[in-house]
Order: C-alpha cells, then sequence, then structure tokens
C-alpha cells in the first residue's frame, strides 16, 4: 500500500504530518535529492522530508535562495534532526554537480530554475541555461542514478494565451514568455525520458505558490511577499493593470503535499504525468490586496488606511488562471487543505514575525 494513501481524508499540514508518522515512510527512511533546497519551495520541501524522518540532500548554487532559509529549517527541526541533511552548494548547469547529487537518491525533487516572467524577458539566456540546460543535465543524472521517481517543478505559465478556464492539463495555448518555454521544454524533456528511456517522472505545474520563506525582495519577487514586505514598511503597493487580473494562489502547503505524493505513489497510472497544484479558487489582485490589508491590519492598524497604487499592465502576464485539480485529486489523492485565505493568515503571521526582529 502506498504509505500516503492514508492521508487522503485529512486536510492540513499537521493532520498530513501526523499520517505520515504512521505511515511506511517514517518506519522505512527514504534518501531524497531536493534541488533548489535554499529557495522558497525547496526549503518547505526539507523541513517537511526532515520532520518525516527522511534523509535528504539538497544541491543549490543560492542564485535566488538563500543560506538563511536553510538556517531556519535548521533552527526549526533542530540539531538531531538536520544532521540527515546533507548539503552541496552546485550548479545544476554543472553534470557532475547533478551526478554528485544523484548519488544513491530513491526521489528527485527538482525544484532549481531561475522563476520570474520579467526575468526572462531581461535576460532569456540565463534563463534558458539554468532551466533547459540544467533541466536536462538532472534528468541525465537521475536516470544514471537509476532514481526511483522524478518529480519536478513545471507551471501554470505553460497554459500561454489559452483563455479557457479552469486550465486542465491538456489543453494549452502558446507560451507569452521565454520563462513559460522553458517550463514547457521541460515537459516535453520529461515525456521524452520517460518514452525513451523508461524514466518515471511526475511534472507538477504550480499555480503562484505563495507562504512562509518566499524572498520579499528584489526586483522579481512574488507579489505576496513583496506586498507585505512594503506594507510593512507603510509603502502603498503597486498592482499592474486595474486589479482585476486574477489567480488561483496556492499555499505552500499545498504544494509540499502534492511533491510527497507524487513521489511515493504506487498508482502507475499516475506517472508520466502532469499535474496542476493550486486550490481551484481565483482571486483577483485587487481581492488578494484587501486581504493581505486585512490580515496584516491585525497586527499593525496603521496599515487599514494604506490604499494601493496602480500602473500599467505587465508584459508576458497572462489575465486570469485557475486551475481544475481534479486530476490530481484523483491519481494523486492530492487535497489541498489550505484555501487562499486560510494560507495567508498563516503566512502574514510568518512575516509579521520575520520581517520585525
Ligand atoms: N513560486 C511559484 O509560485 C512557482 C510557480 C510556478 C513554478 N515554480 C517553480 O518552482 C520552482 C521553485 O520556485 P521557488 O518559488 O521556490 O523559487 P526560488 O527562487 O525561491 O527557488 C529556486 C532555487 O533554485 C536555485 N537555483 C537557481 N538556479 C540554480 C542553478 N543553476 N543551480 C542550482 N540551484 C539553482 C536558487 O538559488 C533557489 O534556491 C522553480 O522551478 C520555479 O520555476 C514556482
Amino acid at each position: 500500500m502506498n504509505p500516503m494513501n492514508s492521508m487522503n481524508s485529512m486536510n492540513s499540514m499537521n493532520s498530513m504530518t501526523m499520517s505520515y508518522e504512521l505511515s511506511l515512510l517514517k518506519a522505512s527512511p527514504k534518501r531524497w535529492l531536493i534541488t533548489g533546497v535554499a529557495g522558497f519551495i525547496g526549503s518547505n520541501i526539507l523541513e517537511e522530508l526532515l520532520k518525516l524522518g527522511q534523509r535528504v540532500v539538497g544541491l543549490d548554487n543560492f542564485a535566488t535562495g538563500h543560506r538563511h532559509n536553510l538556517d531556519d529549517v535548521r533552527q526549526v527541526v533542530g540539531e538531531e534532526v538536520w544532521s540527515r541533511f546533507t548539503f552541496i552548494e552546485g550548479d545544476i548547469r554543472d553534470i557532475e554537480d547533478c551526478q554528485n547529487a544523484c548519488d544513491m537518491v530513491d526521489y528527485v525533487l527538482h525544484q532549481a530554475a531561475l522563476g520570474s516572467v520579467p526575468r526572462s524577458l531581461n535576460d532569456p539566456i540565463t534563463t534558458n541555461k539554468a532551466n533547459i540546460d540544467g533541466f536536462l543535465n538532472m534528468l541525465v543524472a537521475a536516470r544514471d542514478a537509476k532514481v526511483k521517481r522524478f518529480v519536478y517543478a513545471a507551471s501554470s505559465s505553460t497554459y500561454g494565451d489559452h483563455p479557457g478556464l479552469p486550465k486542465k492539463e491538456d489543453i494549452i495555448g502558446r507560451p507569452l514568455s521565454p520563462y513559460a518555454v522553458t517550463k514547457y521544454v521541460n515537459e516535453l524533456y520529461a515525456d521524452v525520458f520517460s518514452r525513451c528511456y523508461g524514466m518515471g517522472s511526475i511534472g507538477l505545474r504550480y499555480f503562484n505558490v505563495f507562504g512562509r520563506r518566499q524572498d520579499p525582495n528584489g526586483a522579481y519577487a512574488a507579489v505576496i511577499p513583496k506586498w507585505i514586505g512594503e506594507l510593512m514598511q507603510g509603502k502603498s503597493p503597486t498592482i499592474n493593470g486595474d486589479g482585476e487580473t486574477s489567480r488561483d494562489f496556492c499555499y505552500i502547503d499545498n504544494a509540499v503535499q502534492a511533491n510527497l505524493l507524487a513521489a511515493t505513489t504506487d498508482n502507475k497510472e499516475a506517472v508520466d504525468q502532469v499535474y496542476n497544484v493550486a486550490v481551484g479558487d481565483r482571486t483577483s489582485l485587487n481581492e488578494l490586496f484587501r486581504m493581505i490589508r486585512d490580515c496584516l491590519g491585525e497586527y499593525d492598524s496603521k496599515v487599514k488606511a494604506i490604499e494601493p497604487a496602480y500602473s500599467s499592465f505587465r508584459a508576458g502576464d497572462v489575465r486570469h488562471s485557475q486551475a481544475d485539480v481534479e486530476k490530481a485529486k484523483r491519481l494523486l489523492g492530492y487535497e489541498p487543505g489550505h484555501r487562499v485565505s486560510d494560507g495567508m493568515k498563516e503566512t502574514v503571521k510568518w512575516f509579521y514575525k520575520a520581517l520585525s526582529s
């Protein structure tokens, strides 16, 4: 039996963790590789796997990730648990780094990439090197190391200019940015490796993931941590466009859950597939702004008076995005336990503490 099946009825990270603790996964720990481990999503997966008694190798070159994310996980799990983690400072553009990292690994969770649509528009070559050359290196290294499963971070950007809502996995449009091209090429390569080499992979098309440890700083910061940081400094966040652009914002715990399910599923039908990872809700940027302001207003009443500024629409952005998550529910047993408002409360609480100290 798949140890993860017992969590299907669970709908929170804590209850999910408890069910894992009762599972075979904990009784028989595996060795996992997380690339991009110092980043937002990678560090959250690391925290969960270590709590579940797993052995973890992490690979990162700190291009956009931070040592303080690893320090934070270390502090949360404690020294004894942390000793089951091995960090390799290395680059997925270097095949030897990928080979070293894949040595003796059961499951690969490949998160390393250069995110951000605007970054890819400004510098498509650098994005291509990390996201396509690096991805191919990881596929080759994982194939040669005979890993049990290769799970990788795909993206909702693959839906491109297709207007249909909600997004279903098999209907995509044309990419709207170099970043979107790279993420689609990842899916094509994973599919070819499955056909040509029998390598079992699963792509997770994340839809605007948010939560603790997401970087609030820099030109390419994601909207939620950026706005929380700006509001905490008393600044007016800027909304690109009229604010009616909408997204299916996905709390980090849902994305972590999807990774663990994808790696461990013993449902043959579920492998060599891509899945939407989101909630199935749609939130406009105007609604998102009010939600963040209300949550933060609980901690700092001055924030309640701040209004957003508006600027022009951003190139390469899709207007609306909303996922159909039925496929992940049906084949992986995915149960997104956090709606956007639940996740936002947790996120704002975490950032308020982290950015105040
Ligand atoms: N956050 C989202 O909403 C979202 C949405 C869709 C897809 N994704 C994908 O999920 C993955 C993780 O995203 P994230 O939000 O955690 O971003 P992040 O920038 O916080 O993490 C990415 C990590 O990869 C590392 N990295 C980048 N290039 C590398 C290289 N050449 N070698 C080794 N490490 C390298 C970075 O240093 C960083 O730690 C990425 O593949 C991203 O494209 C994220």
